[in-house]
């Protein structure tokens, strides 16, 4: 595999040295399109959140800034992730921050535990989309959004011949599986060039 493959599939799962290193990036450059996203929101005080597929942890740091006395919940299939996500927090750790690993097919949580769960670049790689929708649904609270933040938007994008394993939806079809999956009010908010953002409430 050339290194640039690698390096980009470790977009997927960072593992190894390779992958500490796209922490550190995604950590950095995935900033602009998260805060945008992120900026969508509306925050109260006190919100219980979930972010999934956390990566490096960046996201679950500008979460808590947005709604004081919060709670968030970082997961992540790669060990390398939760390890990296678990020291970006360390000052948090075990008291308003709480990382774990384990995959959006299969959320390691009760039912109605959150008011909001984003995933900021993942939804790419996660099987059985529509499965997982529902997943994130069961731990929504009522009334609770769920906020996929994307920048590859395009079915052909030359990252999914990049990026192994990765698959890229239009923000149509994100709203379209989100509505599916029994989502409502669910809305596009758009960025030029490719920024998107699409959140669904659930009713
Ligand atoms: C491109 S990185 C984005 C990381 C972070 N959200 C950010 O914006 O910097 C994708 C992340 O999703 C994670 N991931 C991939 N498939 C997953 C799954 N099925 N469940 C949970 N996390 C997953 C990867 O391990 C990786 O850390």
């Amino acid at each position: 595999m050339g290194i640039l493959k690698s390096l980009f599939t470790n977009c997927a799962c960072p593992q190894g040295q390779m992958g500490r290193f796209m922490l550190k990036f995604m950590n950095l450059c995935h900033g602009p399109l998260t805060n945008w996203g992120l900026s969508q929101v509306n925050f109260p005080d006190g919100w219980t959140m979930l972010d999934i597929g956390c990566g490096g942890g960046a996201t679950l740091q500008r979460l808590l800034k947005k709604s004081n006395d919060s709670v968030v919940y970082g997961l992540d299939i790669s060990e390398e992730s939760v390890t990296k996500a678990r020291k970006t927090n360390k000052d948090l750790l075990g008291k308003r921050v709480f990382v774990e690993q384990g995959s959006a097919t299969n959320l390691p949580y009760e039912n109605e535990k959150f008011d909001l769960v984003t995933a900021v670049e993942t939804v790419y790689f996660w099987p059985n989309l529509p499965g997982c929708l529902q997943e994130v649904r069961r731990v929504l609270k009522k009334g609770g959004q769920f906020a996929i933040i994307v920048e590859v938007v395009d079915t052909n994008s030359k990252w999914t011949n990049v990026v192994e394993g990765m698959k890229a939806n239009t923000p149509a079809q994100l709203k379209a599986m989100l509505d599916e999956a029994g989502f409502v009010q669910t809305k596009i908010h758009r960025k030029k060039p490719s920024n998107a953002t699409i959140i669904g409430i659930k009713a």
